[in-house]
């Protein structure tokens, strides 16, 4: 009888019927709502979407699965917009049909982040870039008024935000990244009280050219410098930095400087040396 009751369910539930959660943008910028879209491999009528979130539990430091208030009894079109949305957030979804309902497995999570450092509780990177290679010494360190912090990672694959001690080190309110093997993934802070810092995007890279930007955004009007950097010698010629895909200097200097950052030079950034490519790095501006 449990073989059948498996074979009823996958007659109304197929896996391939499992929903794909996206949400947009995936980092907050001021103001802007996010939009929830949940989508079926089929799309008909009478089908509802359920939404979740991870809030923090800081009586148990951790953390529990909410569905977001506004679609408890579910939603009748696969999107759904959150307003005013300020903090890096987890969403998933699942979508249900018939009477008495069947319900889809629960979809995979996505984030949107935020990397706003006008908060109470702030995360930085030493040394401030997006990008490292694997074998450097890195360290995020949080600042607030908290005595108790934990730094999590938090990656799409994992069900879970995992702690410092996962993949680093901890001391005092710094956590030292272990950097032997390659990863990108993002990081923020945790305060005793459940107050969380902006979010930063560090990538660990084995290959041999890295771009050097800024891991937090840079303040409209400020001066900043990119460079590209060689694990191996640097030679001269020519290096080629882009700004989303488009060459903006090449020339034999391995930086590139912006004496007054304004809103137009955000967006994505690499450098390419004589057949060598960094990966690329968002810049924003605040
Ligand atoms: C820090 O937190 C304590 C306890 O919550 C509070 O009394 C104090 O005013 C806070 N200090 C600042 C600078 O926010
Ligand atoms: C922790 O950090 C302090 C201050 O930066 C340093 O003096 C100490 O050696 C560190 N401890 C360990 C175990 O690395
Ligand atoms: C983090 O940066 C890496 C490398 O630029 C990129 O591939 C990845 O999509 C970024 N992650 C997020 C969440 O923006």
């Amino acid at each position: 009888s449990t073989i059948n009751t498996c074979f009823l369910y996958k007659n109304h539930f197929p896996t391939e019927l499992q929903p794909v959660p996206t949400v947009s943008p995936s980092w907050l910028s001021a103001g802007a709502s996010v939009t929830l879209n949940c989508r079926v491999k089929h799309p008909s009528a009478g089908w509802r979407f359920y939404w979740y979130t991870r809030v923090p539990d800081p009586s148990y430091r951790s953390y529990r699965s909410e569905q977001i208030p506004g679609s408890s009894s579910g939603t009748e079109p696969d999107s759904f917009i959150v307003h005013g949305q300020t903090h890096t957030a987890e969403y998933w979804c699942r979508a249900g049909r018939g009477d008495p309902e069947y319900y889809s497995e629960y979809s995979d999570s996505k984030f949107v982040w935020s990397a706003d450092i006008h908060s109470s509780v702030s995360l930085t990177v030493s040394p401030d870039r997006a990008q490292h290679f694997t074998s450097d010494s890195v360290s995020l360190s949080c600042e607030g008024n908290s005595t108790e912090w934990t730094v999590r990672r938090l990656l799409t694959e994992d069900r879970y935000p995992s702690v410092c001690s996962y993949w680093g080190t901890m001391n005092g309110s710094t956590c030292n990244i272990n950097t032997d093997s390659t990863s990108d993934a993002v990081y923020r802070c945790e305060s005793g009280s459940g107050e969380f810092s902006n979010a930063v995007n560090i990538t660990v890279q084995d290959g041999d050219m890295i771009l050097l930007s800024p891991a937090r955004p840079v303040t409209e009007g400020h001066s900043v410098s990119l460079s590209c950097k060689l694990r191996s010698q640097t030679f001269d010629s020519i290096v080629f930095f882009y700004h989303n895909e488009k060459v903006i200097q090449n020339d034999s200097r391995w930086e590139l400087n912006i004496s007054a950052v304004s809103k137009s030079d955000e967006g994505f950034y690499k450098c390419h040396h004589s057949g060598q490519e960094s990966a690329q790095s968002l810049m924003s501006v605040q």
